[in-house]
């Protein structure tokens, strides 16, 4: 990490910040095994918050109770899969206004064209979706999230990368126009696990809303569905159970689902797969995600029966979100010129 100013209070661990978008009822395990399980890990020996990007989902139109809905199953999904909201704070993006203010001044430092040239944006525009100027300015947005906080690391998956260059472009260029009052944050990404690919297409990533049904494994799905879905697993036309990206993308995305599940290297399970068939590789994977996601969904259960701690849960994060977003906004306020409002 380049640490561009001091912080307004010295920090004990170094501070990680990521979130998620509650655009579907359920998260899916790209979304698991690419950045919860990082987050649950970095949550022991980091300063973490874990949000919930109301704000972004409204680039994609939804019913307004259903967004509220998912937001609290988001944040369940977050703790049902180990994040501990005693440890990390927790909140919801909207309940901290300095977000979408940051995301002004971030907007007003970003270029038309290369908020334009942004994969997501152009992915979504050429598949025909039709683009609201807020799934333009998404970057910058995404940007703010992370600059509010003095943010060291983002643990995030691979499709998140060119997100993280641009809030490093930003960072950068505020400080060199303003003087120094920003964090430039580093990527935190594991390899393997931070691309999970769709079942039926191995060679797109799984995603909320552009993988089929069959191409899923959602957490909330049940075990059956899951099972089901691996064992229809686009696989090759070989017989020998290798990673190889390149050459048998379904089966190495196979073969990382369950390394990361259950510890075993990749090397370990070649091994152990030697002279057995793609039937054996989907049986062991299934059982190794049934396993995991059990306990995933009795927790789920219990945090969705009490939706009033989960808004408890969710002010006591915001509230210690705030306090550290105000500060920096005070500091980029008087950097920019605003004139602060006498009181
Ligand atoms: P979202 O909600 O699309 O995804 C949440 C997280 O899951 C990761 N992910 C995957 N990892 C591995 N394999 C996959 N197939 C896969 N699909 C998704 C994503 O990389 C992400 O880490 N823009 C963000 C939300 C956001 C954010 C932020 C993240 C808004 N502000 C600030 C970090 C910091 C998004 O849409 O994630």
């Amino acid at each position: 990490m380049t640490r561009m100013s001091a912080p307004e209070t010295p920090q004990a661990a170094p501070r990680i910040l990521s979130g998620m978008q509650p655009t579907s009822d359920s998260l899916h395990i790209g979304n698991y095994l690419g950045a919860l399980v990082n987050w649950v890990k970095l949550q022991d020996d980091h300063d973490a918050f874990y949000f919930v990007a109301d704000l972004h989902a409204l680039t994609v139109p939804t019913d307004p109770e259903v967004l509220r809905e998912r937001t609290r199953k988001t944040v369940a999904q977050f703790i049902a899969g180990g994040v501990d909201p005693q440890r990390s704070s927790l909140f919801c993006q909207s309940h901290v206004p300095e977000h979408a203010e940051l995301g002004w001044v971030m907007n007003c430092l970003t270029g038309d064209g290369e908020a334009r040239r942004m994969t997501q944006f152009k992915d979504k525009t050429a598949k025909g979706q039709s683009a609201n100027v807020g799934l333009l300015t998404y970057p910058m947005l995404m940007a703010a999230d992370i600059l509010l906080y003095d943010t060291a690391f983002v643990p995030v998956g691979e499709d998140q990368r060119q997100h993280l260059e641009i809030t490093r472009d930003l960072a950068g260029r505020f400080n060199t126009r303003f003087g120094e009052a920003l964090v430039v944050p580093e990527p935190y990404i594991v390899k393997g696990s931070a691309k999970i690919m769709d079942l039926q297409d191995p060679t797109s990533k799984m995603s909320k809303t552009g993988s089929s049904p069959k191409g899923l494994i959602d957490l909330m799905q049940d075990p059956a569905k899951i099972a089901k879905n691996i064992r229809s697993a686009v696989t090759d036309t070989e017989a020998e159970i290798r990673y190889d990206v390149a050459n048998k993308a379904g089966v190495s995305n196979l073969l990382i689902i369950h390394s990361t599940l259950s510890g075993q290297s990749i090397d370990e399970l070649e091994s152990s797969f030697v002279g057995r068939g793609y039937g054996d590789l989907k049986k062991e994977v299934a059982d190794v995600v049934v396993a995991a996601i059990e306990p995933f969904q009795v927790r789920m259960a219990e945090l969705l029966d009490d939706p009033a701690e989960l808004d408890r849960i969710l002010a006591s994060g915001a509230e210690r979100a705030r306090g550290v977003a105000q500060s920096t906004m005070v500091r980029v306020r008087e950097r920019v010129g605003l004139l602060p409002a006498a009181r």
